[in-house]
């Protein structure tokens, strides 16, 4: 059986961060699957600097960015964890990606959206998809906003709320469709 490797990008570095737990939930989730390899991306632990220029412009690259280029070539489609900030996506997540470009094409990319609200970081998934596309991403329709965090994990990371689980098998087997569809058609075209 085909392998497909869907790592999954934790876009918050915020001092005790939420998404974390949310982060690792998906990693297990995916991890689970039958066809897929994932691993996490910690931007937290990758401390990328300001992105002075995109990494195909740079001799020196800085520590960190060539190992995140590898995953994303690699990659056969990508999660992203991220919470809302002031109705956006945080500013490390946005460095991040700018430093790569032709890593992310025609790659199906799965966004959720973390909030203490009950919102779910919505208003963020559309400006991150709007990234997501600029960049040669494909952007699944389905959508997993994960709202009132602090309340969905308890402490070991158990998810309270078994809609949520139910949710979150939907979405990842969309995400699975994208990806399988999407790599049997990259591998019969040239890039
Ligand atoms: C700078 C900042 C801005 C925030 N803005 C929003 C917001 O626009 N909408 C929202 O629902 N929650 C907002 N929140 C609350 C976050 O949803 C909450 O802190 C959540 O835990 C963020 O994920 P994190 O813990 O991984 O940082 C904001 C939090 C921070 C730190």
């Amino acid at each position: 059986m085909e392998m497909f490797y869907i790592p999954v990008i934790l876009g918050s570095i915020r001092r005790d961060r939420e998404s974390a737990k949310v982060a690792s939930f998906v990693v297990d989730y995916l991890g689970g699957m039958n066809g897929v390899a994932t691993q996490l991306l910690d931007l937290k632990a990758m401390s990328l600097p300001m992105m002075e220029e995109r990494l195909r412009f740079r001799k020196d690259a800085p520590p960190g960015i060539v190992q995140f280029s590898t995953q994303m070539k690699r990659a056969n489609s990508i999660v992203i964890v991220t919470p809302e900030y002031n109705s956006g996506y945080p500013g490390v997540l946005k460095n991040a990606l700018d430093y790569l470009k032709d890593e992310y094409k025609r790659k199906p990319f799965g966004i959720v959206t973390v909030s203490s609200s009950t919102l779910g970081g919505m208003l963020c998934l559309s400006s991150l998809r709007e990234v997501v596309l600029h960049l040669g991403g494909v952007p699944i329709p389905a959508i997993l906003p994960v709202s009132r965090v602090q309340e969905l994990f308890l402490p070991d990371g158990t998810v309270t709320d078994p809609v949520f689980r139910r949710r979150a098998g939907a979405y990842f087997e969309e995400l699975f469709w994208f990806t399988e569809a999407l790599a049997v058609h990259r591998q019969k075209t040239t890039p």
